[in-house]
C-alpha cells in the first residue's frame, strides 16, 4: 500500500527516526520512574524482571509496532482500520487505536506534572539551601515543594503550554535538533554523576541491590509493575511508536533502528539507577521513599560538588528536555487523530488536546497535597492513573499490536516490511511476537491477579 490518504510529513533520515523515537522512549521513565519502582520493589530481581520484559516482550512489540505504522502511514486508529481492512478482519480492531489515543492522554497528564516538578528543579537547585545539605534537609525541601497545589499547578501548566507549542509546529524541525544534542548531553551529564556515586561510600551497595537479584523480595504486583515500566520506558502500546514509524521512509531497516532506540533507552534507566542508588545508602535514606526519590536524593549530590549548583541546573535542564520529548509522543497520536477526522488544523489539535490534558492533570498535581486523602483502591488519583495505564492499558494495547502483527496480518507484508536478510532472524521475531508475547503478558497478569 504505497498510496497515502494523508499528507503527513516524513523523517529526513534513518538517524532522524532514530532520535525522534529515542526522545519518546527516554525520558521520566528513565530517570524518576525506574530508579523509584526498582527501589519500591527490592532492586535486582525487579531490575532482571524489567530487562527480561525489554528483551523478549518489549522489543518484539516495538518492532510489530512499527511496522504497523509504516504499512498503514496514518494515525493508529485510523492505520488499524486500513489493516484491518486490507487484511480482511473486523474494522474493531481500531479500538486498539482508541485505547493508545486516551492511554496518551492519561499518561500525559499526571507526566506533564511530575515533569513540572523536574522544570522547577532547574531553578530550585541554583540557591543557598541546597548548599551542603542533608538527607532530611532536602526531603523537607521537597515535600514543602510538592504540597503547595499552586506552585505545582504553575509548573504543570508552563510544561503543558511548552508541549502544546511544540506539538502544534509538527514533528520534525526543532524537535529532530533538540534531541541531537540533548541525547549526548544527558548521558554525559549521567556519566559524570555514575562517577561521583563511584566515590560517595555507598556504590558497592548501591550496585549489588541493583544487579543481585534476591527473588523473595518480588511479589506478583512487582513483576507486573516490572512490565509495565518496560512498557512505559520503551513508550509502547498506546500509538506513538506507530505514529513514528507512520513517518518512516520505506527503506530504513526497522529491526536495526529499534534495536538502537532500545539499548540506549535500557542504557539510560540503568546508569540513573547507579547513579542515585550509591546515594541512598551513603546518605542513610530509605530506597523505597517512591516518587520523590531523585528529587530527595541528587539535590545532596548537586549541594556537595564544587559548582554543583550549575551542575544541577544543567542536569535537570536535561530531564526538561527529555520529559518534553516524550510529552510530544504521548500527545502526538491524539493530534494526528484530530487533524485527520476532525479536519482540524495542526494547532487546534494541539491546544483541544493540551488543555484537555492540563486539565485532567490537576487531579495529579492534587494528589501530592489537597486530594491525598482522596483514595480510591487505596490509590490517589495519580497512583491510580499511573498504575491503570502503565500496568494495563499500555500492555493490553501492546498486545492487541503483537496479535494483529503476528496472526491477523499476512505473514508475507510484516516480513516484506521488516526486510530482514537473515529468514532466521525473522523467525526468531515471528515467534517472539505470536506466542512469547501475549504469553508472557497474560500470565504476569494472571500471576499478579493471584490465578496463578
Ligand atoms: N517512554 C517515556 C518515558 O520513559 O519517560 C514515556 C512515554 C512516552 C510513554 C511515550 C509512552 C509513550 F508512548
Amino acid at each position: 500500500m504505497t498510496e497515502q490518504r494523508y499528507f503527513h510529513a516524513q523523517w529526513s533520515s534513518r538517524m532522524a527516526f532514530i532520535l525522534a523515537a529515542s526522545g519518546s522512549a527516554i525520558g521520566l521513565g528513565n530517570i524518576w520512574k525506574f530508579p523509584y519502582l526498582a527501589g519500591e520493589n527490592g532492586g535486582g530481581a525487579f531490575v532482571l524482571v524489567y530487562l527480561l520484559c525489554v528483551a523478549a516482550i518489549g522489543i518484539p512489540i516495538m518492532m510489530a509496532e512499527t511496522l504497523l505504522g509504516r504499512r498503514g502511514r496514518q494515525s493508529p486508529i485510523n492505520t488499524m482500520l486500513t489493516l484491518a481492512e486490507e487484511a480482511k478482519a473486523s474494522p474493531d480492531w481500531h479500538y486498539a487505536g482508541w485505547l493508545g489515543v486516551i492511554s496518551g492522554f492519561l499518561i500525559l497528564s499526571y507526566y506533564s506534572v511530575i515533569a513540572g516538578w523536574a522544570t522547577a528543579y532547574i531553578f530550585k537547585i541554583n540557591s543557598a539551601l541546597f548548599e551542603h545539605i542533608n538527607a532530611a534537609g532536602s526531603t523537607r525541601l521537597f515535600n514543602e515543594f510538592k504540597s503547595s497545589p499552586v506552585f505545582v499547578g504553575l509548573w504543570h501548566t508552563l510544561f503543558m503550554a511548552a508541549t502544546t507549542l511544540i506539538a502544534s509546529r509538527g514533528v520534525s524541525g526543532g524537535l529532530e535538533r533538540t534531541t541531537r544534542f540533548m541525547m549526548p548531553a544527558l548521558l554525559l551529564m549521567l556519566v559524570a554523576l555514575d562517577f561521583y556515586a563511584m566515590n560517595s561510600g555507598g556504590f558497592g551497595q548501591g550496585v549489588a541491590f541493583l544487579f543481585n537479584p534476591d527473588f523473595s523480595k518480588l511479589t506478583g504486583a512487582g513483576v507486573l509493575a516490572a512490565m509495565g515500566q518496560a512498557f512505559f520506558s520503551l513508550g509502547l502500546g498506546m500509538g506513538s511508536i506507530m505514529v513514528y514509524g507512520s513517518y518512516l521512509p520505506s527503506h530504513v531497516s526497522i529491526a536495526r533502528s529499534t534495536l538502537v532506540v532500545a539499548g540506549a533507552d535500557t542504557a539510560v534507566a540503568l546508569m540513573a539507577g547507579l547513579a542515585i542508588f550509591p546515594l541512598v545508602f551513603a546518605n542513610g535514606l530509605e530506597p523505597s521513599m517512591g516518587p520523590g526519590l531523585i528529587f530527595q536524593t541528587l539535590p545532596i549530590a548537586f549541594g556537595q560538588m564544587s559548582g554543583g549548583w550549575l551542575f544541577g541546573m544543567v542536569f535537570f535542564s536535561l530531564v526538561f528536555f527529555a520529559a518534553i520529548t516524550s510529552a510530544v509522543a504521548l500527545i502526538e497520536p491524539a493530534v494526528a487523530f484530530m487533524t485527520e477526522n476532525l479536519r482540524l488544523s495542526r494547532a487546534d489539535a494541539a491546544i483541544y488536546s493540551g488543555i484537555g490534558c492540563w486539565f485532567l492533570g490537576l487531579a495529579s498535581v492534587f494528589s501530592f497535597n489537597i486530594w491525598s486523602d482522596v483514595q480510591m483502591f487505596g490509590k490517589t488519583p495519580f497512583e491510580l492513573v499511573d498504575m491503570l495505564t502503565a500496568e494495563f492499558m499500555l500492555p493490553v494495547g501492546g498486545v492487541m499490536v503483537a496479535v494483529f502483527a503476528g496472526w491477523v496480518m499476512r505473514r508475507e507484508i510484516a516480513e516484506q516490511e521488516l526486510e530482514l536478510t537473515d529468514r532466521r532472524q525473522f523467525e526468531i521475531w515471528y515467534f517472539l511476537t505470536r506466542y512469547v508475547a501475549p504469553a508472557g503478558v497474560a500470565i504476569i497478569f494472571l500471576d499478579a491477579v493471584g490465578v496463578l
